[in-house]
């Protein structure tokens, strides 16, 4: 430890939310991890997902078969078929599905739950879990893991300082600014080795004041579901004490996603690699181009929300 000097970025020393699992880099290296310590023979993967999930299978050479869920996010799957050698990944969707993860558990012996979107749900006991916090806080990588099966295999540290330019632009200029350097070092997080959480990535998930962002985000849900519950053609059902990553808005109305952009309010495409992966009249390819996932973040306020609210009322009445 060096004494003096010059000063380093100065962030509080919280304590993480997940103390005692694993830190790696990305969620994609944490199932990698998961299958190699495991030895899964092959692993079913849902259609809606995001296509950096098969980084892992390719690299490990690990078969994989798709199955479909339904319009509550659910698995259209003959569980029985998963056999002792295999496992089976959901996803905790936009982190509403803590209900019927509590139920799914009791149907599934090899279960990974993806709660890359779902960040405040705690592992469940001896359930296999992966983490991505950069979907949750303003962090350029890293992963938490729950798992019982160490590799014995000694993991280099990331180095986080130089994919972290479009977090100092956006907060020195603004989102638009900062977008395609988003971009690009999202892109530099593929193939990338297992290697543990950045020490940088770390210190700042230290410094979060967790039960503030739970607070936020429960309450920005909680509003726009009171007013926007009655035209969602999703049938939203949230256990009281899930922390939702986005509020799932599903209307007729094809081109919301683009209204709301032209008034700066970006939604994110979940995902777009389901468009080649699926038919025209696959729920997922629905999933992915209609309903649009409104922001509920930490960063936004109830005026916030009535903004958005406004924008898609407009919007509506339009039609
Ligand atoms: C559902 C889901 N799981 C896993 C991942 C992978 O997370 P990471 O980028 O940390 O590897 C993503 C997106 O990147 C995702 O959307």
């Amino acid at each position: 430890k060096s004494i003096g000097g010059y000063f380093e970025l100065e962030l509080n020393n919280e304590g993480e939310y997940h103390k005692k699992l694993l830190r790696l880099n990305t969620a994609r290296n944490a199932l990698e991890y998961l299958l190699k310590a495991q030895n899964f023979r092959k692993i079913y993967i849902p259609y809606f997902t995001c296509d950096v999930i098969l980084e892992p299978l390719k690299k490990l050479n690990i078969p994989f078969e798709f199955y479909n869920i339904d319009c509550k996010f659910e698995p259209i799957f003959n569980f029985d078929l998963v056999k002792e050698s295999e496992c089976f990944l959901y996803t905790n969707y936009f982190g509403i599905k803590d209900l019927y993860i509590h139920d799914l558990k009791t149907k599934i012996d090899n279960l990974i739950i993806d709660s890359a979107q779902s960040f405040f749900s705690k592992p469940l006991e001896n359930i296999h879990t992966i983490y991505s916090p950069r979907k949750f806080f303003g962090v350029s990588d890293g992963a938490y893991l729950a798992t019982n099966r160490l590799l014995d295999e000694n993991l280099q540290n990331d180095i986080s300082f130089d994919r972290m330019n479009h977090l100092l632009l956006r907060a020195d200029l603004n989102a638009e600014e900062g977008y395609a350097e988003f971009c690009k070092n999202d892109s530099v997080l593929i193939n990338n080795p297992i290697r543990s959480m950045s020490q940088l990535t770390q210190k700042i998930l230290c410094s979060i004041d967790y039960t503030g962002v739970k607070e936020i985000r429960r309450k920005n849900f909680d509003f726009l579901d009171s007013k926007l519950k009655n035209k969602n053609l999703l049938n939203l059902k949230v256990s009281e004490d899930s922390i939702p990553m986005v509020y799932p808005f599903w209307s007729h109305k094809k081109d919301l996603k683009k209204v709301l952009l032209n008034n700066r309010i970006y939604c994110a495409t979940y995902w777009p690699n389901v468009l080649e992966w699926c038919n025209d009249n696959d729920l997922e390819k629905v999933l992915t181009m209609e309903v649009v996932y409104l922001p509920i973040d930490q960063r936004y306020c109830e005026e916030d929300m009535k903004f958005i609210i406004q924008c898609i009322n407009n919007s509506l009445n339009d039609v």
